[in-house]
């Protein structure tokens, strides 16, 4: 009997060193110890042994019933374990997917031109103290108009052919209208600030025009402006000239020719050797050499006063940036018109950028 325990020991533990899966193991323990198991056969026939074989078998059977227990417990932990971790092989989550499914030559998402430039001088200009600014897209005639010393009557108004809203004037009797300009920024920036301070504020404008390779009636733009005491031309020279060379990653040369927007005095046009000819003329400078980029100039009293600041103590230097020309200058690009084709053939070439 002794031995006949012992090599059903045996047998059960080379079957089970064999199981694959839960069931097996469990299979397994039924027919060790389940009610027509063979070790509980086994042990149902000691009833008819001796008291002498009793007390040799009965140790060694309870001994073998833990020991087939206590295996069919590891083994069975020893599979769970085992499954958990083949499922989380499976579902891994591959994070170079971008990478991965380049490779395989899927297309996958990037960032636009205008917003990878716009992300950038926001980053030029936070580095150098200035507040990032937004503002809304429809805006009050006062906004984009008045505070910047343009009155209803003023030709500038032409300059800039406005979307104007038929419907709802605000509560003071002002027309809405889609914001010609992130000028309209300036007041808004102005009054929820104590001098002294700079700001940009960059955004979509929109103006009733006819398209062509350098006008789209959608356009962005990034307004600037920096109020403190005894600010000078050159200041605003520097940081224009700082601006340039962190985007072009040069040194860029600059011109100032005089220019006239009714929000500054003096105005200038800030022209920079055009980069595409190396000056020598070319269609984007219209074979002049240079091209305008940046409009500014000293804070007109009227605009510091609708800011509620004093003119006598405080003055300040204002600029608006296109962006959309300034991308068409770093990429090479003819056409304005191609940012917003929504050609991925067109914006898909940037996403490495
Ligand atoms: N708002 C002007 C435009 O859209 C650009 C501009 C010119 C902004 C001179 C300024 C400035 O802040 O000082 O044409």
């Amino acid at each position: 009997m002794k031995e006949k325990l012992e090599e059903l020991y045996k047998k059960f533990e080379s079957q089970v060193a064999l199981m694959k899966n839960q069931a097996e193991v469990l299979n397994l323990k039924a027919e060790y110890l389940g009610k027509k198991g063979a070790l509980t056969e086994t042990l149902k026939s000691l009833k008819q042994a001796t008291v002498e074989e009793k007390k040799v078998i009965g140790p060694l059977a309870n001994d073998i019933k833990d020991k087939v227990q206590k295996q069919v417990s590891q083994k069975l932990a020893e599979i769970e374990k085992k499954e958990i971790n083949q499922k989380l092989e499976k579902s891994k989550i591959d994070i170079s997917f971008r990478d991965s499914m380049k490779d395989k030559g899927h297309f996958h998402g990037g960032l636009h031109p205008v917003t990878i430039i716009q992300q950038e001088i926001e980053d030029i200009f936070i580095s150098m103290g200035f507040d990032v600014l937004d503002g809304p897209h429809i805006e009050d005639e006062f906004h984009n108009f008045e505070a910047l010393n343009i009155p209803s009557d003023h030709p500038a108004r032409d300059m800039q052919d406005t979307f104007w809203f038929h419907d709802d004037k605000t509560p003071d009797g002002k027309r809405h209208l889609l914001r010609t300009h992130t000028s309209s920024i300036q007041v808004r920036g102005m009054t929820s600030r104590k001098p002294p301070f700079r700001f940009i504020a960059p955004g979509k404008a929109f103006r009733c025009e006819r398209t062509d390779a350098s006008h789209e009636m959608v356009f962005h733009q990034l307004e600037g402006m920096m109020v403190g005491k005894d600010i000078s031309v050159s200041n605003l020279i520097y940081f224009m000239k700082t601006l340039l060379r962190e985007i072009f990653k040069k040194e860029v040369e600059v011109r100032l020719r005089p220019g006239f927007f009714p929000f500054v005095e003096p105005g200038f046009e800030l022209d920079m050797k055009c980069l595409i000819c190396g000056g020598k003329g070319c269609s984007v400078c219209k074979q002049t050499g240079w091209v305008e980029v940046l409009p500014c100039g000293m804070i007109h009293p009227n605009v510091l006063k609708a800011g509620k600041i004093d003119p006598d103590e405080y003055n300040g230097f204002a600029f608006g940036l296109g962006l959309d020309r300034l991308v068409m200058m770093k990429y090479g690009i003819e056409d304005i018109r191609h940012l917003h084709s929504g050609d991925l053939r067109f914006v898909s070439q940037f996403r490495g950028f």
